[in-house]
């Protein structure tokens, strides 16, 4: 039997991804590689909705492609590509913008947040389509499952009721009904400023952030002064103490220790043990990524070469997709 396929995506829009990015989803693609038929890519037409210059995005999309493969991803049992090189996304997104309501789009909290601090009317049409170049990223691969974190469901959710939507108007078979894959112990890191937020590239202060490509030393402050709780145990209390439960789910998730057991382990032990060893934890495993990065970045030509390979192994499902997607909705053949 085929293997299940997965796929999902990553937007270049900061110099690294932050340990939010990697707990919620990257970590987990790496395990997928060996059980699904896996398509990841860095999202760069997502990325032109916030306007970078084109120095940015070209950095970006280079230094994301290279954390990826640097985190474990591979070439051989992987398609990691970058969106733009298969133009079929964006083709695919006008097809589906034409399917999606205003009010539909309009109910997406992502948009609600990020168009805030624009002011009113500012933010790009861009922004507002997003969620739905984001339904057809995931259409175009007839894909099964999608590793994101929590901030992401609504948008498979959209993704599911086009598919719905396009099947049930021009041809029942056109496109598969995607399922999150959301893994509940890691689907919202929070800020270690403010930890009731989402960690978040766009709205955390850099205090509140820990990035995949930071010096160890600057990792180590910061988690060292991660906002606490009152009270000095060392609990998961989610009401209580958001601030040492983040930090316990971070520590579990790194050291694979149930948050039990962690519990058991600092009974009677004071916040300053308990985040020296989140910190060690922390640098442990951003570490040796951040060096497979920087070797990986030295060679661009190499680094361009393996996304040209991926590109080239994701154009052929995109495109059988895709002449299947036109013949449905009534376009001519071009031959
Ligand atoms: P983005 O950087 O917005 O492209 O997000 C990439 C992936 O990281 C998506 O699957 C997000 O759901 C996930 N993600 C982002 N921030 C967090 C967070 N604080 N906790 C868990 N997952 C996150
Ligand atoms: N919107 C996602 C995010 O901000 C990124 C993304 C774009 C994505 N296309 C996707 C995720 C397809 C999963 C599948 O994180």
């Amino acid at each position: 039997m085929a293997r299940p396929r997965v796929l999902s995506g990553i937007q270049p829009t900061s110099d690294s991804f932050h340990l939010g990015n990697y707990l919620g989803a990257v970590r987990q693609w790496v395990p997928l590689q060996e059980t699904h038929d896996a398509f990841y890519m860095v999202v760069d037409l997502h990325a032109i909705t916030v306007t970078p210059t084109a120095a940015e995005l070209r950095a970006r999309t280079r230094v994301a492609a290279a954390q990826l493969f640097a985190c474990g991803l591979d070439p051989e049992r992987s398609s990691v590509f970058v969106q733009s090189h298969v133009r079929e996304h964006a083709e695919l997104a006008w097809m589906l913008i034409c399917m999606t309501g205003m009010g539909e789009a309009g109910r997406m909290t992502q948009f609600k947040d990020k168009s805030a601090k624009y002011g009113e009317g500012s933010a790009s049409v861009g922004l507002f389509t997003y969620p739905i170049l984001q339904a057809a990223d995931i259409l175009l691969y007839q894909t099964d499952q999608v590793p994101v974190g929590a901030d992401q469901k609504q948008h498979i959710e959209l993704t599911r009721d086009l598919a719905q939507r396009f099947n049930t108007r021009y041809g029942a078979k056109t496109f598969t009904l995607p399922n999150p894959y959301i893994v509940k112990e890691v689907e919202k890191i929070t800020d270690l400023q403010d930890p009731t937020a989402k960690m978040s590239k766009s709205s955390s202060s850099p205090q509140g952030i820990l990035d995949v490509l930071e010096e160890p030393g600057t990792l180590r402050k910061k988690v060292m002064r991660a906002v606490t709780d009152t009270g000095s145990e060392i609990v998961a209390d989610d009401e209580n103490k958001p601030g040492v439960t983040n930090l316990l789910r971070i520590l579990s998730a790194l050291t694979g220790t149930t948050i039990a057991d962690l519990e058991a382990r600092y009974v009677g032990a004071g916040y300053g043990t308990f985040k020296k060893d989140v910190a060690e934890a922390v640098i442990e495993t951003f570490a040796p990524i951040r060096e497979r990065a920087e070797k990986l970045l030295a060679n661009e030509a190499e680094l361009d070469r393996m996304l040209a390979v991926g590109a080239a192994k994701a154009r052929a499902v995109a495109q059988e997709t895709m002449e299947k997607a036109r013949d449905a909705m009534g376009f001519l053949p071009t031959h």
